[in-house]
C-alpha cells in the first residue's frame, strides 16, 4: 500500500478548479460583467451581429469589414444539409425530443467528412462553422418534419438569425424579429468554463475530431441543471398565469424549499447582465406584437422573487426572460435548448481550439475508498 503524502483534497463539482488560462471570456460576477475577448456583452448586444461575434470569439479580433463578408459567406454557404442527412431526420420519430435530433445529426455529419480527424487547426476551425451552419438547418427541419411540413431551404442572402427563424416559421422574418434573435443568440454564444464547454474540453484533450468535441458539448448542454433551465422558467410563467397570482405562487415555492427557475447562478452574486439586456428585448417584443400579459407575469414573480429572497445572493439569470423572448418569437418550447445549443457551437470551438493550442491530455484523479485485495469468487460459489 503506498501512502498518501498529502491530505486529499476533492473538489466536488470542481468548483473554483481552474483548468486553462483563456483569452475568450470573463466573467465578474460581483459586477455584473460579462466580456468576451475583452469587449462588453452589452456592447456586442448593442453594436455585434452573431456572424462577427463568432469570428471575434473564435480568432480573438473583431474582423475587418472584408474579412467579415467572407465570413458571413462562408456560413451562409455552409448551411445546407446533404440529402442523406435530412433523409437521416426524416427517418427519426417525430416523437423524438429535438435536442437528441441535433446531437444524432451532428455526431452523424462526421460521417459525410472526407477527412473527419485532420488536426490542422484551421480545418478545425472550418469544421466546427460547418457544424455551426448546419445546426439551425437540422433543429428547424426536424421540427417542420415533426409537424408534416417540409422542411424550408437556407437562404445565403439572410442572416444566421434571420435564416434560422425563416426556416423554422416558413416566411421572412420581419428585421425587429431577426434582429432579436441575433442578439439572443450572441448572448448565449459564450460562457467561460460552464459544463458544456469544460466536456467540449476533455474531448479536445484526447485529441479527438470536432465532430466528437461539439457532440459531447450538446450532450453535457442537454441536462436540466444546465441548457434546461430557460424551459422551465418559461414554464412557471405558464403555469402562474397573471400578474396577480405571482406572489402566492413565489410564497408557495420558497416555502416549499423549490427553486424559483431564472434565479441563482454559480458565478453571478449579482444581476446576470445577460438578464438586463433580454428583459429590455423581452419588453420591446412583447409591446411590439401586443402579448404583454406574459411579460407583465413574469415581471410580478421576479418582483416578488427579489422580495422574497433580499439579503441573499439569488438573482435573476439570463434564463429568466430567454424562454419569454423565444415562446414570443415563435419558438416551441423544446426547442430553446437546441437554440442554446446552436448559439453556443461558436463558444464551444472557441475554447476547444485555445485549448488544443496548449494541449494536456486531461486526466483527474479519483479518490478510491473501495475494498483492495479481495479473493475472487468463482460464479458458481457465488451466493444469489
Ligand atoms: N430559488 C430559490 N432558492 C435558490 C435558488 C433559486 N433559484 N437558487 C439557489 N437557491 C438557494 C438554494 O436553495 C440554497 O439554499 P440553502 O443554502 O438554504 O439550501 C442556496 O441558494 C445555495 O444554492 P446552491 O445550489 O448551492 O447554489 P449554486 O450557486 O450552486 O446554484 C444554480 C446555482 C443555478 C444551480 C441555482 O441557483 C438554481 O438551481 N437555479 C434555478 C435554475 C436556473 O435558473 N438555472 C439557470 C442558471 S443560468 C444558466 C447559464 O448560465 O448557463
Amino acid at each position: 500500500m503506498c501512502a498518501v503524502k498529502d491530505p486529499v483534497v476533492i473538489h466536488k463539482g470542481l468548483d473554483n478548479v481552474y483548468v486553462k488560462e483563456s483569452k475568450i471570456c470573463f466573467i465578474d460576477g460581483e459586477a455584473s460583467k460579462l466580456f468576451y475577448r475583452g469587449y462588453s456583452i452589452e456592447a456586442l448586444a448593442s453594436h455585434s451581429t452573431f456572424e462577427e461575434t463568432t469570428y471575434l470569439l473564435i480568432y480573438g479580433s473583431l474582423p475587418t469589414r472584408s474579412q467579415l463578408e467572407d465570413f458571413t459567406k462562408r456560413i451562409s454557404l455552409y448551411r445546407s444539409l446533404e440529402t442523406s442527412l435530412l433523409q437521416l431526420i426524416h427517418s427519426f420519430p417525430i416523437t423524438s425530443d429535438p435536442m437528441d435530433v441535433l446531437r444524432t445529426a451532428v455526431s452523424a455529419l462526421g460521417l459525410y467528412d472526407p477527412q473527419p480527424a485532420s488536426d490542422r487547426i484551421e480545418d478545425r476551425i472550418d469544421k466546427a462553422l460547418r457544424i455551426m451552419a448546419k445546426a439551425p438547418t437540422i433543429v428547424a427541419a426536424f421540427d417542420r418534419l415533426r409537424n408534416g411540413r417540409e422542411p424550408m431551404p437556407p437562404r445565403t442572402e439572410l442572416s444566421h438569425a434571420a435564416d434560422f427563424l425563416q426556416m423554422l416559421i416558413g416566411k421572412t422574418p420581419g428585421d425587429y424579429d431577426a434582429h432579436i434573435m441575433d442578439v439572443a443568440m450572441i448572448l448565449h454564444a459564450e460562457h467561460e468554463m460552464n459544463a458544456s464547454t469544460f466536456s467540449c474540453t476533455v474531448t479536445a484533450s484526447t485529441l479527438a475530431d470536432m465532430y466528437s468535441i461539439i457532440t459531447s458539448g450538446i450532450g453535457t448542454l442537454r441536462g436540466p441543471l444546465h441548457g434546461g433551465a430557460n424551459e422551465a422558467a418559461l414554464k412557471t410563467v405558464l403555469d402562474v398565469g397573471d400578474p396577480s397570482k405571482a406572489d402566492e405562487y413565489v410564497v408557495r415555492a420558497l416555502a416549499e424549499k423549490k427553486r424559483i427557475m431564472g434565479f441563482g447562478h454559480r458565478v453571478y452574486k449579482t444581476w446576470d447582465p445577460r438578464y438586463v439586456i433580454l428583459k429590455k428585448l423581452g419588453a420591446e417584443l412583447a409591446a411590439q406584437k401586443g402579448e404583454t400579459k406574459l411579460f407583465e407575469t413574469a415581471t410580478a414573480i421576479e418582483e416578488s422573487a427579489l422580495r422574497h429572497l433580499a439579503g441573499s445572493p439569488i438573482f435573476p439569470n439570463v434564463d429568466s426572460y430567454s424562454g419569454i423572448v423565444f415562446h414570443t418569437l415563435g419558438i416551441p418550447t423544446d426547442l430553446f435548448i437546441p437554440v442554446f445549443a446552436m448559439s453556443r457551437i461558436a463558444g464551444w470551438t472557441a475554447h476547444a481550439i485555445e485549448y488544443l493550442q496548449a494541449n494536456r491530455l486531461i486526466r483527474p484523479k479519483a479518490l478510491y475508498v473501495g475494498q483492495k485485495e479481495l479473493p475472487y469468487v468463482p460464479i458458481d460459489s457465488r451466493q444469489e
